[in-house]
């Protein structure tokens, strides 16, 4: 069967640093199905060589050694350009003759990738459908959504609404670009391809769970769009929470799209709803020193870009096992890690330990990518001391590059597996999750905005928080490097 991918929204950032870059990879790569077209759809008057022209000068700079002319030009072929604005009805008249003549006499099935602003998702897809282009009778018609879905529960919800009236779920391709990450699908292997961890991962074992993204930048250019976010709507409600279901999750029966998110979502379902006084102590709010006056940052702003959260999973495995989750802008690395910290050892036989004697599994997801487990061994030559030793593993050992996540994604919304992107169920229960803590922290009844110092991990207030639970947050750089 052929394929066509297109790109709504082909002028934007988005298509020229992530999109046309992954397609690229995966054509050098022979994993882009043989006859597959690429589309691009924006307002601009691009003619096709025009806009191959510009993305050969984007892909050069975002594959870098990847990249060599020959073979551009031979994937630059698949590539064209429909100038439409997704406001005009009568654009996907014309986009749908196009296509047809493209795709010649064969059928083909398509992905409608929506790169766009968010403000036209709805309307792209109520075009999609009135246009006749969602119809799946022939072959199967997809749609991808990018983030963010919706800016709260009501949104979202009225987003999957107008969506469905066009899609099926089945369909639909909601992208968490973290679950395309290698790394991340890893945690899913450790923990169900492997006998030696599973019997671990419970209350029984482990002390409690540490989420931590931490990021180097500042707000940079995105000013406007962060300030009416904030770091729980940027990252809690997509990004964390997909870590965190991953970590906490039931083992799937199948690798399958529907039984995996089915026990992601059972996780989400017994994350223990906050009520009254608890929103004052679930977390920790900060901003950076200097955020109120980057560009288009209101100077008043109260955005948080750091924060804490302390969630329980209310089931049989997680019963009393504290999540805490934490990302913040403008912090002294970056790096993503997810910290299983293990209990202490129920009888201390050997004395003269310096280091905390639980174990730990550490998950870094990136930069470098790799697990490392802290365990106790003696001191050599030192009686019985025992002190804290590493066990390393990186993830890309025997030279294998690790693709950019949105390889993975885009091969799979071509393959038709929807496994690694987001249900509509999931992406609501993730907002009414974070939404009640948005409420309660734009209140009067609000914890304080703790201001931190740029290069550091957030407010010490946050220490201080852990510390008041008996434990700390690890605060190591990439332990892998
Ligand atoms: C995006 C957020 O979704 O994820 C950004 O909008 C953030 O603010 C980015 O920087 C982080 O992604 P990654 O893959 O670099 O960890």
């Amino acid at each position: 069967m052929a394929h066509t991918i297109v790109i709504f929204g082909a002028s934007g950032d988005l298509t020229s640093r992530k999109l046309i870059p992954a397609l690229y990879r995966l054509f050098l790569r022979d994993k882009l199905p043989a006859d597959t077209h690429i589309v691009g759809v924006s307002r601009s008057k691009f003619s096709d060589d025009a806009w191959r022209e510009q993305l050969a000068t984007t892909t050069e700079k975002f594959t870098q050694k990847d990249f060599n002319a020959e073979s551009w030009q031979e994937f630059a072929k698949q590539v064209h350009y429909v100038p439409g604005d997704i406001k005009d009805a009568s654009d996907f008249d014309t986009l749908a003759e196009r296509l047809n003549g493209i795709e010649g006499q064969r059928s083909a099935d398509r992905v409608y990738y929506i790169a766009t602003m968010p403000q036209l998702y709805e309307t792209a897809a109520a075009h999609l459908g009135a246009s006749g282009l969602a119809d799946d009778s022939e072959a199967a018609r997809r749609i991808v959504i990018e983030k963010p879905f919706g800016t709260d529960l009501a949104t979202a919800k009225k987003l999957n609404t107008a969506i469905a009236s066009v899609f099926r779920e089945d369909q639909v391709y909601r992208i968490d670009h973290y679950l395309g990450k290698e790394t991340v699908q890893n945690i899913m292997v450790l923990r169900f391809g492997n006998a030696i961890f599973e019997p671990l991962w419970n209350r029984n074992y482990i002390d409690h769970v540490q989420i931590t993204v931490a990021e180097e930048v500042l707000v940079g250019r995105r000013g406007d769009y962060y300030d009416g976010s904030g770091v729980l709507r940027d990252m809690f409600q997509n990004h964390i929470l997909q870590l965190m279901m991953v970590t906490a999750m039931e083992c799937p029966s199948k690798f399958n799209a529907d039984s995996v998110r089915d026990e992601k979502v059972k996780v989400l379902g017994a994350i223990r709803q906050l009520r009254g006084a608890d929103f004052a102590d679930c977390g920790i709010r900060g901003q950076y020193a200097g955020y109120r006056s980057e560009e288009g940052v209101d100077p008043n702003s109260e955005t948080e870009t750091f924060a804490a959260l302390r969630l329980h999973v209310d089931n049989w495995r997680w019963n009393g096992v504290p999540f805490y989750l934490r990302s913040g802008k403008a912090l002294s690395c970056r790096t993503t890690q997810i910290v299983i910290e293990f209990k202490e050892p129920p009888h201390m036989l050997f004395g003269g330990s310096t280091t905390p004697q639980a174990n730990r599994l550490v998950i870094q997801i990136q930069p470098a990518e790799g697990i490392q487990v802290h365990f106790q061994s003696k001191v050599p030559d030192a009686e019985m001391k025992t002190r804290q030793s590493q066990l390393d593993f990186r993830f890309d050992s025997g030279g294998l590059a690790l693709p950019d996540a949105y390889q993975r994604l885009l091969q799979d919304a071509l393959q038709g597996d929807a496994s690694l992107f987001a249900r509509s169920d999931e992406v609501e229960l993730a907002w009414a999750i974070i939404d009640p803590i948005i409420g309660a922290w734009r209140s009067p009844a609000a914890p304080p905005m703790n201001s931190y110092p740029v290069e550091g991990w957030g407010p010490s207030e946050s220490a201080d928080w852990m510390r008041k639970d008996g434990r700390n947050w690890f605060d190591v750089c990439p332990v892998i490097h």
